[in-house]
C-alpha cells in the first residue's frame, strides 16, 4: 500500500517536472516569469536593420499621434529612406512588391511632414498597413493602434 503512494508519488512528480519544461503544467510556476524572461532577450542573434528601423518608425508616429490628439501640428523628423536597403530579417520578407510600398510610404512621410495634419497622418499609417499585408501581417494589429479616428 505505502509502496504504491511512493510510486503514484513520483509518478506526479515526474510528470510535473516535465510539464514544467514545455510551460504547460497545470501547476507551472515559470508561467509567469517565462514571457519576461523571453521579451528581455528581444532577439539573442540581434535585430534586423529592417525591425529596428520599423520600431523607430512606430515610436515616431506614435509620438506625432499624441501631438494632434492634443490639436497640435506634428512633424515627423525622422529620416526612414535606409528602409530601401535595410536587412530584413530573413530574406523572403522584402517580396516584389515591397520596393513599391517603401516607395509610397517615403512619398507619404515627406507628405505628412510637409502637412502636419491628421487626414496626411493616417494615410501613412494606412501604407504601413498596405504592405504589412503583403509582407509582414504579424504587426498589423499594432499598426492599427496607430491610427486616429476622429
Ligand atoms: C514596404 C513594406 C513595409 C512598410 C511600408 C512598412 N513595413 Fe513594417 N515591416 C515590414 C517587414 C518586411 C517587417 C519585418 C522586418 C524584419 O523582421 O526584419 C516589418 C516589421 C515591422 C514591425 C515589427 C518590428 C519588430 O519589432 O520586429 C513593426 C512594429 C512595423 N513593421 C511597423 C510598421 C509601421 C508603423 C509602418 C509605417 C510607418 C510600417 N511598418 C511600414 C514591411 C513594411
Amino acid at each position: 500500500m505505502n509502496q504504491k503512494i511512493v510510486w503514484v508519488s513520483l509518478l506526479i512528480i515526474a510528470l510535473f517536472i516535465q510539464g514544467c519544461s514545455h510551460c504547460k503544467g497545470l501547476f507551472c510556476t515559470k508561467k509567469a516569469e517565462q514571457p519576461k524572461a523571453q521579451t528581455a532577450v528581444v532577439n539573442p542573434n540581434g535585430d534586423s536593420e529592417l525591425a529596428i528601423l520599423m520600431r523607430r518608425m512606430t515610436d515616431d508616429l506614435e509620438a506625432a499621434k499624441q501631438q494632434l490628439i492634443k490639436g497640435q501640428k506634428a512633424r515627423i523628423k525622422g529620416d526612414y529612406k535606409d528602409i530601401l536597403t535595410a536587412k530584413p530579417t530573413s530574406p523572403h520578407m522584402k517580396n516584389e512588391a515591397f520596393d513599391g510600398f517603401a516607395q509610397s510610404l517615403l512619398y507619404q512621410m515627406n507628405r505628412f511632414s510637409a502637412i502636419g495634419d491628421v487626414k496626411s497622418y493616417n494615410d501613412v499609417v494606412h501604407t504601413c498597413i498596405a504592405c504589412h499585408n503583403q509582407s509582414c501581417p504579424g504587426p498589423i494589429a499594432r499598426i492599427k493602434k496607430l491610427m486616429i479616428y476622429l
